[in-house]
């Protein structure tokens, strides 16, 4: 008898649920341990917002899709500041706690392995930016600015503003409800689906159907008017300029049908169903690929800085870093490719820019990108080192097969992660072991080889 009894405590009541183990409070990012949850998978997000532009503040319910992958007694999501009022698991109460940026989460039963749960977290406050010690040039997530509030959340700041496995190694898709009062506009990542209104409120809902990380997931709030670019066969171009902006921001914006094009013949078919730019009324000193729909700064809206953030959506958004720590892979590539933009059909020299990149970094110490430290993620030595480590393997292995190499690494980890290494075990098939020491060489050594 007792040991029935003990055997009964041992696996769990007799209707087969189990009592499982906590899942882990990070994934173990070489930068970021804590960032993510383990025991999971989100397969979706539906994020539903009301939002007081006066106040800045949020009234929000974000329900989220997810497979147990462990048996859960408890499991985290990633939420900075804000305060929760409920959470549900699979519509009952949930206990919860929170210790920093975790949310805990104990569910009434625990979660059994294999199986789908859904978990609703009900919030509301004002959103206060993340301060991220790999962005020490600005403050991360829901910002808030006179005229507009814009979400910037590469690498951590979405928990800002949303609770999420706020990791890149685990995708979703999206769907983002906003309402606003008249006469804000609101937008988001993907398709506006729907768009209503009442009270003197407007609701957009957006839709991403492809799988989006967190730190791209997007709200932009403020009076912007939207401009439609129909492309035949290509995707559908929506761009948000301030309302009454000079012709010339729209003129700047022109570019897009042809960066895309461009990087399509280069790449292969456009990853998602829309892209566009929104334009803040205000300068920002950068811009984000926020997934189809890339935040600009009134001073960075030069072909540039577009092309480069077009081809964040290959290199950064649909194949996408599994660590922070290899920066490189989105930087280095869409710096290299968006020169190469510039070389075709805007008359630079891209040798010359190289030489000169390498002649300053030369003089100013350039960090090996794959040696360097949280602080430095987006250093210009990732951006420039990683692109001159792109333009010695096109040297060496010649046109052709440089092509092969981008194409390929970019199809097997296309709506994915992947890492350096992979890219490297593409070099050694395509192009042979002294390309990757060469590779290597930019990557890894100090001081940076010569041209
Ligand atoms: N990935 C961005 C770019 O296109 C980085 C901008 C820096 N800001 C940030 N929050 N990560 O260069
Ligand atoms: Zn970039």
């Amino acid at each position: 008898m007792t040991l029935v009894v003990l055997v009964v405590a041992l696996l769990g009541s007799a209707c087969g649920s189990t009592d499982g183990e906590p899942g882990s409070e990070g994934l173990g990012d070489s930068f970021y341990p804590n960032l993510g949850n383990g025991g999971y998978d989100v397969l979706h997000y539906d994020i539903d917002l009301d939002i007081d532009p006066e106040a800045n503040t949020i009234q929000a319910l974000t329900t989220i899709i997810s497979r147990a992958n462990q048996d859960l007694s408890t499991f985290n999501l990633d939420l900075s500041g804000l305060t929760v009022a409920e959470v549900q698991v699979n519509g009952s109460g949930a206990e919860f706690s929170r210790s920093g940026t975790e949310l805990v989460i104990k569910p009434a039963d625990s979660l059994v392995s294999g199986t789908e749960f859904s978990t609703s977290v009900s919030y509301s406050g004002s959103p206060e930016p993340v301060v991220d010690p790999g962005v020490p040039f600005s403050t991360l997530g829901w910002l808030h600015t006179e005229g507009a509030i814009y979400t910037v959340s590469e690498p951590s700041g979405s928990m800002s503003w949303f609770p999420s496995n706020n990791h890149p190694t685990d995708k979703a898709t999206f769907e983002i409800r906003i309402t606003v009062p008249a006469p804000s506009t609101a937008a988001s990542n993907g398709i506006l689906v729907e768009e209503s209104s009442a009270d003197g409120c407007t609701t957009t809902t957006w839709r991403m159907d492809d799988p989006m990380a967190a730190y791209l997931a997007a709200v932009y709030v403020g009076d912007f008017e939207r401009i439609e670019t129909k492309q035949p066969g290509g995707p559908l171009i929506r761009d948000y300029v301030p309302r009454n902006s000079p012709a010339e921001i729209a003129e700047a914006l022109s570019v897009t049908p042809q960066v895309i094009g461009y990087f399509e013949d280069l790449l292969g078919p456009y990853p998602f169903d829309a892209y566009g730019t929104i334009v803040m009324p205000h300068t920002l000193g950068f811009a984000l690929e926020n997934q189809t729909l890339s935040v600009h700064g009134r001073d960075t809206i030069d072909p540039l800085v577009i092309a480069h953030e077009i081809a964040h959506q290959w290199l950064g958004n649909s194949s996408t870093l599994d660590d922070w720590s290899e920066t490189w892979l989105h930087e280095g590539f869409a710096t290299y490719l968006s020169i190469m933009y510039m070389a075709e059909y805007h008359e630079w020299d891209l040798g010359e820019q190289m030489d000169q990149w390498h002649g300053r970094l030369s003089d100013t110490g350039a960090v090996p990108p794959m040696e360097i430290e949280n602080s430095e993620m987006f250093d210009v030595s990732v951006y420039w080192r990683g692109a001159l480590t792109l333009h010695a393997l096109r040297g060496l292995a010649g046109e052709t097969v440089f092509s092969d190499i981008l194409r390929t690494h970019y199809e097997r980890s296309a709506d994915g992660n992947t890492n350096t290494a992979e890219f490297l075990a593409v070099v050694t098939q395509l192009a042979g072991s002294e390309a990757t020491d060469l590779v290597e060489s930019w990557l890894y050594d100090d001081p940076m080889p010569p041209m």
